[in-house]
């Protein structure tokens, strides 16, 4: 099938890619130029396992190629998907600018356009939006009917930052919102070399499955996180909690791993763009509040923790370990280390930060921070170090490491493997 990708970020370029590489003629669509000629050299514009070796294939094999002529691409393709941000705005409502716009210039592509053609929309939207928002603008401006000229679906994307070309490829489901079964047959058959369960239903419940599904995911976050909290009073280890709750196939282990809180482009954002709609609609969103808050609380506990050992931070020392929101990617947004950066300024300490792919992108918030090279040279003359992503390489820290610092103390905001001695590392949530 001919297929065209609008917006190639975390989501729409992995996507495009994945499915260039089940046998599709994939054309990836962006306004920015530089990101297009990159494309068509081969070169990855973002950093993702795995994603630059398989672009590079595609592209040369000519199953892959980018574009700014958003009409063209639609015009010659079958099906489009429509993968652009969907920002959060002040209020924490959702920021429909990017796939609006989107929808417009992709809607020119099929104004002359003779056959069938299925839009679809893959970028994270609130219920009815596709409905509401999207699907009027597709005929004003096509001058065509939805569910008789072209068709529509709407395709949540479940994939993670960091292994997002593997999340697409080997999903756990596939849900295909659809405004007719014409639509979703269509759509279906692009998924038809995918080992995945495809689950169809209707536009507004996938929207909303995608949304359900992120905040049940934060919500067990910030769960854990406040049992995790009680265990740290209680002297227990929250990871023993986790496990034993997660033995029970009902609850499942899985992101059950308490620490500083969550990050990224997606949770913090998500959460709050549904309990701004909720509110919208006249319901109360209680448990998705209390997830946000109990986040913000947990993001900074590392630095109340450190304020137990120094009182007055003020001149002090304090290595940041990490500062991307996890590992595997360069992204800060909404990163636990953003806040405790800011708080341990204010408090007057002297930060060394370290972080394997994400010092320049954290220069840009906190220009006045001294970045080190590793993170050995990061902790060295330090009174503390703080742990707050989980890179593997800290797992190499040593009691060599420790040696070199004024005080050997390191506060974990994520779980770590490293052999140092009890006496000189303290867990978040754990002992
Ligand atoms: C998340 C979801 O996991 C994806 O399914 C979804 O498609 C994506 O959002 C999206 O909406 O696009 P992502 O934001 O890439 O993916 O990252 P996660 O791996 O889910 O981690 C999110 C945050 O939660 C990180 O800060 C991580 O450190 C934290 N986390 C995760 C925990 O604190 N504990 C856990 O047990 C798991």
């Amino acid at each position: 099938m001919h297929i065209s990708v609008v917006g190639t970020g975390y989501v729409g370029l992995p996507a495009g890619t994945g499915l260039a590489s089940r046998g599709n003629q994939v054309t990836c669509i962006d306004i920015d130029e530089e990101k297009v000629e990159k494309i068509n050299n081969g070169d990855c514009p973002i950093y993702e396992e795995d994603l630059p070796e398989l672009l590079e294939e595609m592209v040369s094999q000519g199953k892959l190629s980018a574009t700014t002529n958003t009409a063209e691409a639609v015009a010659d393709s079958d099906i489009t998907f429509l993968a652009v941000g969907t920002p959060m705005n002040n209020d924490g409502s959702i920021n429909l600018e990017y796939i609006k716009q989107a929808a417009e210039d992709a809607a020119e592509g099929i104004k002359e356009k003779d056959g069938y053609h299925v839009f679809v929309v893959k970028s994270t939207v609130v219920p009815t939006t596709t409905e509401e928002e999207i699907i009027p603008i597709l005929e004003v401006v096509s001058g065509k009917k939805a569910g008789e000229d072209f068709g529509v679906c709407m395709n949540p994307e479940f994939l993670r930052e960091g292994t997002a070309l593997n999340d697409f490829l080997e999903p756990d489901r596939i849900v295909i919102g659809e405004l007719d079964e014409k639509s979703g047959d269509t759509l279906e058959k692009v998924y038809s070399e995918f080992d995945a369960p495809i689950m169809r239903t209707s536009l507004k419940a996938a929207e909303l499955i995608k949304y359900a599904s992120n905040s049940l995911l934060a919500t067990k976050i910030s769960f854990i996180n406040e049992i995790g909290n009680l265990c740290k009073e209680l002297g227990i280890d929250v990871y023993e909690v986790a496990d034993g709750v997660g033995m029970d196939h009902r609850v499942k282990r899985d992101f059950l791993d308490s620490g500083a809180g969550f990050g990224g482009s997606c949770f913090p954002k998500d959460v709050r763009a549904l309990a701004s709609f909720m509110e919208d609609q006249g319901e109360e969103p209680r448990i998705l509040e209390d997830t946000i808050s109990v986040n913000e609380d947990q993001k900074t506990k590392l630095v109340e923790q450190l304020e137990d050992h120094y009182p007055d931070l003020s001149g002090k020392k304090i290595a940041v370990l990490g500062l991307s929101f996890k590992p595997g990617t360069d992204d800060i947004r909404q990163s636990p280390a953003i806040d405790i950066i800011s708080e341990l300024k204010e408090l007057g300490a002297q930060i060394k930060a370290y972080d394997p792919k994400a010092i320049e992108n954290m220069k840009e918030k906190h220009p006045d921070v001294e970045y080190t090279s590793s993170y050995e040279e990061a902790l060295e003359d330090t009174d503390a170090g703080l742990i707050v992503t989980d890179w593997d390489e800290f797992n190499a820290i040593d009691r060599g490491d420790l040696q070199t610092m004024n005080k050997a103390l390191l506060l974990e905001g994520r779980r770590m493997s490293y052999d140092v001695d009890e006496e000189n590392r303290e867990g978040i949530t754990w002992p």
